[in-house]
């Protein structure tokens, strides 16, 4: 890891579009800026942090159950929320480049980041984020709708469906991964900051007076989801925010915060929401969103605990966490030491050589393990660039098929992070990985 290498964020940025994980979007016509297209490595790391995200919050809990909800939603929703009032950022333009920026980003208030002239910037005026499009086939007579800019509110507004089909009762949660839209005034940093990310959130509903204790809970939890990850605890913390920094609607909030090579900012919020997104949609609707306990006779509002989470921007913490580069034999080995439950690929089936002879079991030897595991193939250069490759995107194991392999049907298995090499039968080969990969 290189935590205080100022080269890392461009290193990373540059792995990513050479072997496939980001691509700028649109970039045969130019890129269309602050969008991204994930690549064939990049989807799969993408799709296992959200998979991991999804194990420890829905699959191995009896008290959360998932929803997916839509996009594109109805004015209404967004007056409820508050989003349409108050999803804004003060916003400044330069007289003399014409170039926006967000006024509370400014490291000098008084002077143009772009153009850098002194006492170019108007007054801050208020930006709403929140993307605007019409539902109909004539924009004159359509609906305005709006494409979420949190997957939040689909729980709220789904919380009586929910709680009457799926026969919890609270404490109980409901989680969601999806994309949001937020037109960001700067967007930046690669992946950190876009117009079009995705989001884990997860909705947590508790009685009133636990509303505290379960706040600490899921801090602690989503802590130790990230460490148990493999973020190494020096570049992740938890910082409370002052009173001056909660929302209106919280009476607390924690970010988590990983330090990345600009410095310390946030991967994940944890909020007490209280009560406020369930009266403001009962007012709103008409619903009654509350929870009635059959055997106590008792109603109430429930409070919400809500650890909210980006998918892409973590994906993008955990490439930066796992970077290393190490000296082996003169040479620098660029190894991404992943979590084995977050590496794009497990294991990489690689034939000594293009000889037909060595095909025909590396092909055996893939139908063993693609079952099982997202396995890559490579029959092309020399092995030790083959291996090399693979650690750059951190694969963490090699399965090599030689012409030994033809005599004793056994093939060498080599680690990422050791580079140790071991010799196993092919028939005992799912065995011997099952004991080392996730299933
Ligand atoms: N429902 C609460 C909510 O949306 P948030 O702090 O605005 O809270 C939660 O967003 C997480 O979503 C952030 O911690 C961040 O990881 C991610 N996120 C927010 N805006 C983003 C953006 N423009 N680009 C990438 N990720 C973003």
């Amino acid at each position: 890891m290189l935590p205080n290498d100022e080269t890392l964020f461009d290193k990373v940025v540059n792995l990513s579009k050479r072997r496939g994980f980001v691509f700028q979007s649109a970039e045969i016509y130019g890129g269309f800026r602050s969008t991204y297209d994930y690549g064939p490595l990049g989807v799969l790391l993408l799709r296992n942090v959200k998979e991991q995200w999804w194990r420890s919050m829905v699959q191995l809990r009896h008290d959360v159950v998932g929803l997916d909800a839509s996009i594109l939603s109805p004015p209404a929703v967004w007056q409820a929320s508050g989003h349409l009032a108050n999803f804004s950022d003060p916003m400044v333009d330069c007289r003399e480049c014409g170039a926006r920026h967000r006024q509370d980003k400014l490291d000098d208030p008084n002077a143009c980041p772009s153009c850098g002239k002194s006492g170019s910037l108007t007054e801050a005026r208020e930006f709403n984020l929140m993307f605007k499009t019409h539902a109909g086939p004539m924009v004159e007579s359509a609906a305005e709708v709006y494409l979420r800019p949190e997957t939040a509110q689909g729980m709220f507004v789904n919380f009586a469906n929910v709680l009457n089909t799926s026969r919890k009762k609270p404490p109980f949660g409901i989680a969601q991964i999806g994309k949001s839209f937020r037109n960001e005034i700067t967007p930046g940093n690669f992946v950190f900051r876009t117009r079009e990310f995705e989001q884990m959130e997860m909705e947590f509903f508790v009685p009133p007076e636990d509303s505290d204790e379960w706040y600490h809970y899921w801090c602690g939890a989503r802590m130790d989801w990230y460490l148990d990850l493999g973020m190494p605890e020096d570049r992740l913390r938890l910082r409370e925010h002052d009173a001056d920094e909660l929302s209106h609607y919280s009476t607390g909030t924690s970010d988590v915060e990983f330090a990345f090579p600009w410095g310390w900012d946030e991967l994940e919020g944890i909020a007490n929401r209280t009560d406020f997104d369930l009266k403001r949609h009962a007012e709103s609707s008409g619903t009654k969103l509350e929870y009635h306990d059959p055997a106590s006779g008792e109603r109430y509002v429930p409070h919400v605990i809500e650890p909210a989470a980006g998918a892409t921007r973590t994906a993008m913490a955990f490439l930066m966490a796992a970077y290393d580069e190490e000296e082996v034999n003169d040479d620098v080995r660029t190894v991404l030491r992943l979590d084995h439950r977050l590496a794009p690929y497990k294991v990489a089936v690689l034939p000594l050589s293009k000889k037909p002879e060595l095909i025909e079991p590396s092909n055996e030897v893939l139908g063993l393990l693609q079952p099982h595991w997202m396995c890559d193939y490579d029959q092309t250069q020399a092995i030790g660039r083959r291996y090399r490759r693979q650690d750059e995107i951190g694969t963490p194991y090699c399965v090599t098929i030689d012409f030994d392999t033809l005599e004793d049907r056994a093939v060498t298995v080599r680690d990422r992070d050791s580079m140790t090499q071991e010799r196993v039968p092919i028939d005992g080969l799912v065995d011997h990985m099952a004991g080392r990969l996730p299933a």
